[in-house]
């Protein structure tokens, strides 16, 4: 199957923060911010198996520093690794004050995204060519977290008497 470069499924998705986006306390919403790195995510995804895809599963969702209204949000994701029907996302946000242009690392996500057919199917995808040493290291994290996911899945599958 036909290799694309990484670079090729970077998505950028940008936000301003708005009132309806934030909780009582005037920040926003972490729900908010999610939703938004799963879009980011299903863009990155899409452009890079040229397919459908779903969200398998969210790896990890960190929220590093609180987002305020009246931000700009900045969400950048690219595929760090791919599997057989599967592939990690990786996505960073980026707060920015649009006033003073100071902008802050607010939050990082993983996700698991499954390309699918018409029928919602799992079907394969294309292999991701590696070409910096960053996406090098990120392909090697994200082997890392899938090790660390399927060896947890058969733990927990074990303790329940399951095969
Ligand atoms: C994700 C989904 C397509 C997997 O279907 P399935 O019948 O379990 O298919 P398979 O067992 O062949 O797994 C397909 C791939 O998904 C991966 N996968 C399945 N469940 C997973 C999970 N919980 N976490 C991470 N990866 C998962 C498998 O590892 C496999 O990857 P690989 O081919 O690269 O090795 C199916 O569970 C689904 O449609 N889920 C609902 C998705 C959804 O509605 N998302 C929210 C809205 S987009």
């Amino acid at each position: 199957m036909e290799e694309r470069p990484a670079s090729e499924s970077s998505a950028v998705l940008v936000k301003w923060m708005g009132i309806t986006d934030a909780n009582s306390a005037g920040f926003i919403h972490g729900g908010t911010v999610m939703k938004l790195c799963d879009e980011a995510a299903g863009l990155a995804a899409v452009r890079h198996s040229h397919s459908r895809v779903v969200t398998a599963a969210v790896d990890r969702m960190t929220f590093l520093n609180p987002v305020f209204v009246g931000e700009l949000l900045t969400l950048n994701a690219r595929v760090n690794a791919v599997w057989r029907t599967s592939m990690e996302v990786g996505v960073r946000v980026v707060a920015e004050d649009p006033r003073t242009g100071d902008s802050r690392h607010t939050g990082s996500a993983y996700f698991t995204m499954v390309a699918i057919d018409e029928e919602g199917r799992p079907i394969p995808v294309a292999d991701v060519r590696i070409e910096t040493e960053d996406e090098e290291r990120r392909a090697r994290e994200a082997q890392v977290r899938r090790a660390n996911r399927l060896a947890e899945r058969d733990e927990l599958r074990a303790g329940r008497g399951w095969s």
